[in-house]
Order: C-alpha cells, then structure tokens, then sequence
C-alpha cells in the first residue's frame, strides 16, 4: 500500500474511537515511526510504496491506538527535553510541564560538581536529563516502584548518563545532604483521579498518579524532610498541579526554607515550588 492508502486507513481507524482529537494528525505520527522517518517526509511523498513489514507495524500500533492505549506506550517511547525515553506501562509519560522543573533548575546558581536528588524518578526524565545538562553533576535517583527504578537505569544507561539508583519511599532511605531536590511527586487528588481521561486511568500506573485526599500527600512528606536533605544553600524544586500551591499553605513556617522562585506554565499557573535552605 501507498503512503496515503495507509494514512487514509489510520485516520478512518482513528476516528472511531472517541476522545482522539486529531486522527489525521496521529496516524502521520505513527506511519512516520514505523517507517523510523520524520513526519515532513510522510506528508511530502503520498504515493511512495511502504514496505510490508513497516505496514504491518503501523496496522497493529492502529488497533492498538484505537483500543485508547497511549501513543507512546505503543511506540515505546517519549521525548523529553530533547531525547528519546523508552516508557513502559511502569512509568508515567513524561508531560511537557515538567521539563518546567529543568528550565528552573538550569537557572540555579551551583557549584563545581553538585550533588543532585531526584525523588519519584519514573522515567528517568528529570534525573538522566539534569545529569547531562549539568556536567561534573552526582545525580541520584529513587523510586518506590523497583519496575520504574528499571526503566528509568536503561535509559541513563542508553543516554549516557551518570545516574545512581535507589529504591525506596520518597528519601527516607538515603542519607547524607544534596545541593539540588527535584520531584515531580504523584498530585492528582482523590477527588480528581476518578475524572481522569480513561486512557490515563487504565494505562498509566495509579501509584504515579494518585496524591490522596487533596493531592498533596506525599508532597508534604517530601516537604517536612527537605531541611535533612537539603545542604546549606541547596535548592528544592518541586512540581505541583495547578491547585496545589494553595492548598500547601506557609511552607517557610512550616519548614523553615526560603521561597525563591515560582515556576510559572504558559497559562501563568504556579507548577513549581522553588525553595532554598538558608
Ligand atoms: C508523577 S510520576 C513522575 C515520574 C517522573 N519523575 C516524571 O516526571 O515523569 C511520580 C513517580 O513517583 C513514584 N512514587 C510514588 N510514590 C512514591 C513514594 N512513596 N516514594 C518514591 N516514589 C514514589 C511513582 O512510582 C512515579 O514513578
């Protein structure tokens, strides 16, 4: 079959699964990954033939997509701050807000080879990206899910990132002082998960996403132990869904660290925390 056989084949598939917005544009997106090109070329040549492996591939990753499995579980990865993750239903997709906390992190003042703590690694995102960015950096990274804590080694390995690993819940494990916290903890509040897209709920692992009652369980646990973990000077950033910033209520009385910088998303919303232990 030709190029726009197949692509005429995807978005009528797509079409008759409800809540995909654009079917067009996502079965581009897949027959441009099974052919392993970039989706300009699948746009500028409709009447190339596709090989029929490729094609095959692109049939099975259709009924799969139609079944309201997530693109990039089906393809086996995700983008983040420029690379490639490989994503198992272990982890979260990563989301573009949270390439916020890089951003922000990238703009700390730090020193010659900072000790860096990623808490609730999942993918790997945070800790393999700033473990790149920041050469000369010591990156350690946990994970209360041993699954994630595996998928997140391959890609530091696959990236060539110096990244340590160390299971367990939040930090309670480690000891010792870091100059850099970064978590993008689970904050999706009981009220909320149940209005979830139904695509996320049966696909992307609860422990990743549910936060408790008002979605700040584990960002208050996180919180109370930063002064232990935070070196003299060290920064902690933490993000949040868009309500919860108000709902964590006076965190310098609380744990006596400086708020220093608010990390705004596009619609102007505080996402992440920014503190410093003074
Ligand atoms: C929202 S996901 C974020 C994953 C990744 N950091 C990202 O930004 O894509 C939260 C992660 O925290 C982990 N997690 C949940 N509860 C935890 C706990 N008590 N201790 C450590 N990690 C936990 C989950 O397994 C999940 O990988």
């Amino acid at each position: 079959m030709t190029v726009a056989e197949l692509l005429a084949l995807g978005a009528t598939t797509l079409e008759t699964r409800e809540g995909l917005p654009n079917p067009h544009r996502e079965a581009r997106w897949l027959l441009a990954r099974a052919l392993g090109c970039a989706e300009a070329w699948v746009l500028a040549h409709p009447e190339e033939r596709v090989p029929g492996a490729a094609a095959d591939v692109y049939r099975g990753w259709l009924a799969r997509r139609a079944s309201g499995e997530p693109a990039h579980y089906i393809v086996g990865s995700c983008p983040f701050w420029g690379r490639q993750f490989t994503v198992t239903p272990a982890v979260l997709i990563p989301r573009p807000e949270t390439e916020l906390v890089v951003e922000c992190a990238l703009t700390l003042p730090r020193g010659e080879r900072p000790r860096i703590l990623d808490v609730g690694t999942g993918s790997g995102c945070l800790a393999v990206t700033l473990a790149l960015e920041i050469p000369g950096s010591r990156v350690l990274a946990t994970d209360l899910s041993l699954a994630a804590v595996d998928v997140a080694r391959a890609n530091a390995c696959r990236l060539r990132a110096g990244v340590r690993f160390a299971a367990g819940d939040l930090a309670t494990h480690l000891g010792g002082t870091f100059d850099v916290v970064v978590a993008n903890l689970p904050y999706v509040s009981n009220a909320d998960i149940v209005g979830l897209p139904v695509e996320i709920l049966r696909y992307e692992p609860h422990l990743a996403l549910a936060g408790g009652e008002d979605g700040t369980d584990l960002l208050e646990l996180l919180l109370a132990d930063l002064p232990r973990l935070l070196a003299t000077g060290g920064h902690a950033l933490l993000e949040m869904g868009p309500w919860q910033r108000a709902r964590l209520g006076d965190v310098t009385t609380a744990t006596g660290l400086l708020e220093v910088q608010r990390g705004l998303d596009h619609a102007g919303i505080e996402r992440v925390l920014v503190l410093r232990k003074e």
